[in-house]
């Protein structure tokens, strides 16, 4: 018998910054276990990328650099969709459809868009201003039933399920699959070690709040090191009192798997110094096969490209199904072929 088909499970990065160990922890290292049980897609959105200024040759590093990261987590492009957004045409296409029916007052609303707007002074993008739409269409396009996504992505994540309701009420019901947030059962959400109330981030202004998966084991050590800790000198979980001590708990918790109770007393009578080189030392461990993995991918890029090429190629097959059946509904005349 059959098994009935696997639920489509679509994320994706942008490389806007170098991936950090939040991204590790919080994302990649769950993707590697999702894509035994779903039908997973992950690409790199190079083309939310540029909503922002970009350098050219950091932009073309940092997409290789992304699914060099994917693939050496333990992303495995035989038993998932791996590609590069911008290979796959479909987006930018369903993208501009979308917009004709997405209102300006819907994406004005967008907290994402009012604060990276107000960084662009006068001149603003209408990239920056329509990202959600070409996120909506990233998503739509595989009839897709789970995003995991982050909490400062919820909203855009709403806005898709909008855009197909009110497509399929317009067209057909079975336009879309109106997509859900998915909580993975397990999954960290990593702090930035200079400000533990902030979200560890890629595009940090501060490189010394995240750790990226590129960082040496020196850095690593350094920077863990000068991770900002908290008044009193007793290692106990208080995240609203001792947030840095928290997030360093939950490093480690998530590399190990064990549970923070279980580690907390585990130091009992130690100090933060005790706290922090061990904590290192685990990151250390931990990334360090990442990177070497990604190193050697990127050395010579031909086995990526050859990944990437049978990525796109097969996400592309699925887009244009969908692409297809939503210009035939809306009246425009398909191509024959
Ligand atoms: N906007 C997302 C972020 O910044 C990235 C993204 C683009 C995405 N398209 C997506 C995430 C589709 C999930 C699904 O994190």
């Amino acid at each position: 018998m059959n098994a009935s088909p696997k639920e489509v499970m679509l994320s994706a990065v942008t490389p806007s910054g170098l991936l950090t160990l939040g991204n590790y922890l919080g994302a990649l290292k769950n993707w590697a276990h999702l894509q035994n049980d779903y039908d997973c897609l992950f690409f790199a959105v190079d083309l939310h990328a540029i909503t922002t200024k970009q350098d050219p040759k950091e932009l073309r590093d940092r997409t290789y650099r992304a699914l060099a990261n994917y693939i050496a987590a333990g992303v495995d492009p035989d038993h998932c969709t791996l590609f590069i957004q911008s290979h796959v045409p479909e987006h930018a296409e369903l993208a501009w459809i979308l917009n004709c029916h997405t209102y300006m007052g819907e994406l004005s609303r967008m907290t994402q868009y009012k604060d990276k707007s107000t960084k662009e002074g006068q001149s603003i993008p209408v990239g920056l201003f329509d990202y959600p739409v070409l996120m909506a269409s990233d998503i739509l396009l595989y009839q897709t039933n789970l995003v995991p996504v982050g909490e400062d992505q919820k909203q855009h994540l709403e806005l898709t399920r909008d855009l197909a309701i009110r497509m399929n009420h317009h067209f057909d019901e079975d336009l879309f699959q109106v997509p859900e947030v998915f909580i993975p059962p397990v999954g960290a959400r990593i702090m930035s070690l200079q400000d533990p109330l902030a979200k560890m981030s890629k595009s940090d202004s501060d490189p010394h709040g995240s750790v990226y998966l590129s960082d040496s084991d020196d850095q690593i050590r350094k920077k863990i090191k000068r991770a900002v800790t908290d008044s009193g000198s007793e290692i106990i979980d208080d995240e609203q009192n001792k947030p840095g001590v928290h997030n360093l708990l939950t490093i480690q918790a998530a590399i190990t798997g064990k549970k923070i109770s279980e580690i907390v007393t585990s130091y009992a009578g130690k100090q933060y110094g005790h706290l922090k080189v061990e904590t290192a030392e685990l990151v250390v461990q931990a990334l360090k096969p990442i990177r070497e993995k990604s190193e050697e991918m990127l050395k010579d890029k031909t086995t990526l490209d050859t990944l990437l090429k049978k990525g796109a190629e097969s996400a592309s097959k699925r887009a244009a199904k969908t692409l297809k059946k939503v210009q035939d509904r809306m009246g425009l005349v398909l191509k024959k072929s």
